[in-house]
């Protein structure tokens, strides 16, 4: 018996028998419900369902215990071992090349404020048309484009320089588009935004996200994600867009403590 998932299980059991009682739940409306929950199924959305609602509950949890930098929603669109950037440039497609560029740059430092050297920043961001490489859904666009991994030099600093992003739609056309934009009435909008996951030895990683000052979805993300501390200012040098974004890296949390989590 796994008693902290019982104990777990049975207190959603019971917040949600709260909200039954509440509303005067009838038997049709549970029933819609849970037919909304096998579509759902039939999808393959549960994790985004799950996703949209808790990810950034489970974010602010872990947020509690870091004295670094704090972390944001990973999001599912990462992918492993992309390529590492040795010339400062993240690939674009060619019909992109035009595009507004961003230079990400910045520092990575310990608590202390010391410079972490050889940190690796794995970096990805959406096309200017909202997709991602490597995703089979976004048409399989060859994972070398917009993302890359980072490493930072001597004096824990970062530089990296890409198209600029835009504000996406989460997929939109299943159950879960169904249930935010014409149930609920919201929307399935996220702000442009830039991310990141930073390690180093002996540090804690963090996972996060940028954001663009003035983008008209910030403070209406429908995963509720976002920092204040991660809008960054709009900085425009030659006509380019400054992402300074700086890292700080608290000790890595004890294997012992990590199997507990
Ligand atoms: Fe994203």
């Amino acid at each position: 018996m796994n008693e902290r998932a019982t104990l777990i299980t049975n207190e959603i059991v019971e917040a949600i028998r709260g909200v039954l009682r509440k509303n005067n739940v009838t038997f049709g409306e549970y029933r819609a419900g849970f037919m909304h929950l096998v579509k759902t199924q039939q999808a393959g959305e549960i994790p985004l369902l799950t996703d949209v609602f808790f990810n950034s509950t489970i974010v602010d949890i872990e947020n509690e215990s870091r004295k670094g930098t704090r972390a944001d929603l990973q999001g599912p669109y990462f992918v492993p071992d992309a390529p590492v950037i040795t010339d400062g440039q993240i690939a674009v497609e060619d019909e992109h090349k035009d595009k507004p560029v961003m230079v990400l740059r910045g520092k990575v430092t310990d608590l202390e404020g010391n410079p972490v050297a050889g940190a690796e920043i794995d970096i990805w961001h959406s096309t200017p048309d909202g997709r991602y490489s490597g995703i089979e859904k976004h048409g399989n666009m060859d994972k070398k484009f917009y993302r890359g991994r980072v490493m930072t030099s001597e004096d824990g600093s970062y530089e990296a320089r890409s198209i600029t992003p835009v504000p996406y739609q989460i997929p939109n056309k299943g159950p879960t588009g169904h249930l935010l934009e014409n149930i609920m009435g919201g929307h399935s909008w996220r702000p442009a935004h830039v991310h990141y996951w930073v390690k180093a030895p002996g540090l804690r990683d963090v996972i996060n996200q940028a954001y663009f000052e003035g983008d008209e979805w910030i403070g209406n993300d429908s995963c509720n994600g976002g920092l204040d501390e991660m809008v960054i200012p709009e900085v425009i040098e030659n006509g380019e867009r400054i992402m300074e974004v700086d890292f700080k890296l608290e000790p890595a949390v004890a294997k012992s403590l990590q199997a507990a989590e």
